[in-house]
């Protein structure tokens, strides 16, 4: 482990500063910002030993600043994805959210996660992020004391752990909204990607994204990855992990880079995972140069009685974990 001391990456335009810090060990590099909990860069080497930056990112918070909608390796939240109409039921309470998709309410409202700037600490190999959102924020009830804690562990894996509590009944819904091309940031294309999901549903949606509520059969269909497929595009779809909900991190997917041999193990205690092959990326980026992968609750749930809950309530302590782990074949 190389230590590094947080570095100043910019400032906001009402002074507040913005920290880069840098993690090292097993021979991954990675800069995690302390604005939106954006992981910037992720190095990891090629089966020849040449590392190369496998995330989408800005050089400068500038570019973040102009460019939020991409969501470029941010921390997501209250809500990750969707909550349709922009309102939800929670003990018999409507909460209206203002609509920032449509009709919709994505990624946790004009404002998330992504565009806040987080206290940041130092813990073994890692740094933890947090922030106390109060109540009302974005719509949202209840004051959520919230951390995400990035760490490299012995393997050089990433790992994104997150807790939060509540002192009112809320909903929750983390992810990291990572872009991957493991041939590199820069190598355009990632449509050629290999990818695995282990999902036998998926949720389908209507024309905004939203799901019907039915979990249907992947079987015979392009949402069918138990076996390897190439991503391609015209992803934007939640599957729904066979393992469910787990209390510890379990092998969810596995994206695969023919060229450079690099691959990438997910593994989760979320019980789904959005593909989203990026049909829309801002220049200097074109469509489909990487692909995002994000582990969370299904999309609207607050909504669907029958996915499993997001609800969090005082006394409880959310829990989520998502492993990053690369290797080479
Ligand atoms: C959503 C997309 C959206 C993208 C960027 C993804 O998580 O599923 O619909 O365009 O984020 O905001």
């Amino acid at each position: 482990m190389t230590e590094h001391a947080p570095e100043l990456f910019g400032t906001l335009p009402d002074g507040t500063e913005v920290h880069r810090w840098t993690l090292e060990r097993a021979g991954t590099r990675a800069e995690i910002l302390t604005y939106g909990g954006i992981v910037r860069s992720l190095q990891v080497p090629d089966r020849e030993g040449r590392t190369a930056n496998v995330v989408l990112g800005f050089p400068s918070l500038d570019g973040y600043l102009a460019h939020p909608d991409p969501y470029l390796g941010a921390l997501v939240g209250r809500y990750a994805n969707r909550i349709a109409g922009a309102r939800f039921p929670l003990d018999g309470v409507v909460y209206a959210l203002e609509p920032n998709n449509g009709p919709n309410s994505l990624h946790g409202g004009a404002r998330g996660f992504d565009k806040r700037v987080w206290d940041a600490g130092p813990v073994d190999h890692g740094l933890r992020l947090s922030r106390v959102s109060p109540h009302g924020e974005e719509g949202f009830p209840g004051r959520l004391s919230v951390s995400a804690t990035y760490t490299l562990d012995a393997a050089g894996a990433l790992r994104i752990g997150y807790e939060a509590t509540t002192d009112a009944p809320t909903v929750l819904n983390l992810t990291h909204h990572g872009y991957f091309n493991l041939a590199g940031h820069d190598a355009g294309h990632a449509g050629g990607h290999a990818l695995r999901i282990a999902a036998s549903r998926f949720t389908p949606v209507d024309a905004d994204l939203i799901p019907t509520g039915v979990l249907q059969d992947v079987t015979g269909t392009r949402f069918d990855f138990r076996e390897t497929r190439r991503t391609g595009s015209g992803y934007d779809h939640n599957f729904v992990l066979d393992k469910g909900v787990s209390a510890a991190a379990q092998e969810a997917a596995e994206l695969h880079d023919p060229a450079s041999g690099r691959t990438l193990t997910i593994s989760t205690t979320e019980p789904g995972l959005q593909l989203y092959t990026a049909d829309h990326l801002p220049a200097p980026f074109a469509p489909a140069d990487g692909i995002a992968l994000e582990t969370q609750h299904f999309p609207d749930s607050p909504n669907q009685p029958g996915f499993p809950s997001t609800v969090l309530r005082p006394g409880e302590v959310f829990r989520s974990e998502t492993v990053y782990a690369f290797s080479v074949r």
